[in-house]
């Protein structure tokens, strides 16, 4: 059974979703960014401040690998994962790309509050920045199978409408 791997931008929902998802189909979760955290004994804020993102990326397609040998997982990733293309075939090989999407407004209104996503720390204008990421990464996104916007959906309709795809395409794996 192949694993449901969440792909999104910051703020999207991936963890959330991915939490009920899983509950949902029996199915066990693994979080990529909480993975990185349990192995190198670091946060992802510490790990930026002290080593760089090219440290965070290269512990980021580490565990990207070892999650992609498993199977019958649900995964969330972090948001950047989709910018290493040997990281998204690894995950491609024995997962479904799902992406989740929100408007701009949307995700600012989530991440504005939290200060645990180093590359949205100090920026000036937050709106911006994430409009400028957003566009950076747009291409890289297109990756996925199928995408939700959770901006117009709630999680328990989000989750349902995955397990809908699921099964629509033959792809639910008998649950
Ligand atoms: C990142 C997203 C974060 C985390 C890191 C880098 C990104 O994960 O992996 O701060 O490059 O978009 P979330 O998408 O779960 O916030």
């Amino acid at each position: 059974m192949k694993n449901i791997v969440l792909i999104g931008f910051m703020g999207t929902g991936k963890s959330a979703i991915g939490r009920r998802l899983a509950l949902r189909l029996g199915r066990q979760f693994v979080d990529t960014d909480e993975e990185i955290e349990r192995v190198t004994g670091r946060t992802v804020a510490q790990l930026f401040a002290r080593e760089g993102e090219v440290r965070f990326r290269s512990e980021e397609a580490l565990v990207v690998n070892k999650v992609a040998a498993r199977s019958g997982l649900v995964v969330a990733t972090g948001g950047g994962v989709v910018l290493n293309p040997a990281t998204v075939e690894t995950l491609k090989q024995n997962g479904i790309l799902i992406g989740l999407t929100a408007d701009p407004e949307i995700l600012f209104q989530r991440v504005r509050r939290k200060k645990d996503r180093p590359l949205l720390n100090g920026a000036g204008d937050l709106l911006a920045r994430i409009k400028e990421m957003l566009a950076a990464r747009a291409g890289a996104y297109g990756v996925s199978e199928v995408t939700v916007d959770t901006g117009k959906h709630g999680q328990d309709e989000t989750v349902e409408l995955i397990i809908n795809y699921l099964k629509e395409t033959g792809q639910s794996g008998g649950k």
